[in-house]
Order: C-alpha cells, then structure tokens, then sequence
C-alpha cells in the first residue's frame, strides 16, 4: 500500500511555483497577487483561508484578506468582489464558502470576473471546464488530477466512482476524469445520496473518491482488492483527548479500506495541501495570462 502523499507533492508544487515567481521578478515582471475574501468567523474557513495567505507569502505571491463580519450583506459583499474585480494589481481572488445565508451564493459566484476566478466557480469557467477548453480548474479537482498524475496512477480505460456531487469536488472531478486528457480516459459512475446499493458499485471500482462530507463513511468492505482511494473529506469530531477537543476525519475508515488499497491518501496530508497548491498554480496562470 502507498501513501498518496498530499503534503509532499504540495511542498514540491510550491518550490517549483516560487521558482517561477523569483524567475518573473528577475525578469522585472510582476509579483503574482491573491485576495481571500471571508465572511463571518466560521472557524474551518477560517483555518483554510489563513492557510492559503500562509502559502501564498511561502511561494512569494501577494496577499489580501478581506475579513468581513457574519452580517455583511450581499450588496456589500457585491461591492467589495467590484473592487477586486477592478483592481490592476489583484491577479486572482476567491470568495471563501460557505457564505451567510443572507447571501445568494449563486449571484456572488457570478460577480467575479472569470479572468480573475482561481476557483473556477464562475459558469463560464465551468462551462470552458466542460467543453475541455482553457479555464481555470476548480482547485480540489486539479489537485486530485495532479497527485495521481505525480503517482503515476492510471486512469485510461479504468473504472472510477465519485461519491458525492457537489459542485466544488464531484461533479466537476466526475467530468474531467471522464474527459480526453493525461489524467482521464476512466469510465466515471457520479454516485450520490439518491445512489441505491452503493457498495455494489464502488466493490467494481479501481478508483473510489469519497468527496460526500461524511465522516468515515466508506468502510473495508466496501472496496476491491487493489483499488486507488482517494479521501475529499474533513470533518471536525468530537474528541475529548485531544487538545483543540476535536480529530480531524475523512469520508474514508483509513484503518479498514488502507488494508486493501494500493493506493490511498490519508486525512489530514491528503487532498487539503493539494488543493492549497493548485489554488496557487492557477493564480500564476492569472498573472501570466496578464503579461
Ligand atoms: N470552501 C470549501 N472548499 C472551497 C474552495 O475550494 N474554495 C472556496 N472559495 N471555498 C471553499
């Protein structure tokens, strides 16, 4: 069994990233500048966006982070994403989710100028997404793509299941695992919590992604001899010996599925840093594309 190694992939993505940014300033071009808009005090978003303005100093990008309170409206949140939009030096920014429920998410995804979208959130981004044209990629997927390319794992012809719809990991992995691209070429089953016998179709899967927000959901039996396991989740439980009061889990029982896996990514060190890593890349592509 080998571990999918999140961490060290990332910090590897990272050196070769600062590398091309120390290159662009040698070349008196311009420093590559992120912005985190975050809303509200939730402490998950908190810790991930802290962690993408820690990355960004590791890598010597820019960074901005716009912290705005749990009551913020939508118009103002509207009116600080047109400042970003419209501001020369702010290559990329991303809107942290989950927002307020003050907030439609839908139309502040859609504020974001696509040129400046590292998320790939925005419909035209999607849509450029699923037509297998340049876009850029939303950042867990590509980081799914990028660990199992640097593992040489092989998806042409293979058997994937994606647990798990949503529009930030599954549905957008289902996609491009299912296109015709060096990472693709699988045959992609989209399960989800409508999806009747599960574990009978993701016993026939060479890969399992679990990317459905449940804590230890995909248990030993229900995966074949063998197969590649990739872990999307992280979920906070309760636990009373640690210091903080919680563990982090995955959607993936690591001690029951990592006795037959080949290939597994563990949570945390898995998909998190890669995602941090790829958020990155395509904020140097946003800068590039500007020059
Ligand atoms: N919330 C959970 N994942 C993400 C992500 O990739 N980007 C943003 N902006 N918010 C998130």
């Amino acid at each position: 069994m080998i571990i999918l190694d999140g961490k060290k992939t990332s910090d590897n993505i990272k050196d070769e990233i600062a590398i091309a940014v120390a290159k662009r300033k040698e070349a008196g071009l311009k420093t590559p500048h992120l912005a985190a808009i975050i809303v509200g005090t939730d402490g998950a978003s908190m810790t991930y966006v802290n962690s993408k303005v820690k990355s960004c100093q590791k890598v010597g990008f820019n960074s901005t982070l716009i912290d705005l309170p749990e009551d913020t409206t939508e118009e103002q949140l509207l009116h600080e994403i047109e400042e970003l939009n419209n501001d020369k030096d702010i290559d990329g920014f991303i809107v942290q989710l989950p927002l307020p429920k003050q907030i439609d998410e839908q139309k502040v995804l859609m504020a974001v100028d696509p040129d400046k979208d590292v998320d790939g959130f925005h419909p035209v981004n999607v849509g450029k997404m699923t037509l297998d044209l340049p876009s850029f990629l939303p950042a867990t997927p590509y980081g799914i793509l990028e660990l199992l390319e640097r593992y040489e794992v092989e998806t042409s012809g293979k058997k994937v299941v994606v647990i798990g719809r949503s529009h930030i990991v599954g549905r957008p992995l289902s996609i491009l695992l299912s296109q015709k691209r060096k990472v693709g070429n699988a045959t992609v089953t989209l399960a989800h919590s409508r999806t009747r016998d599960l574990a009978s179709i993701t016993r026939e899967a060479d890969i399992v992604v679990a990317a459905l927000g449940i804590a230890e959901f995909l248990t030993g039996d229900m995966v074949k001899d063998g197969a590649t396991i990739i872990d999307v989740g992280i979920t906070r439980v309760k636990d009373d010996s640690k210091k903080r009061g919680y563990r982090l889990a995955g959607d993936v029982d690591f001690e029951s599925v990592s006795k037959k896996a080949s290939f597994i990514t563990p949570v945390p060190g898995g998909v998190g840093p890669m995602t941090i890593a790829m958020l990155l890349k395509n904020t140097l592509q946003a800068c590039e594309n500007r020059d």
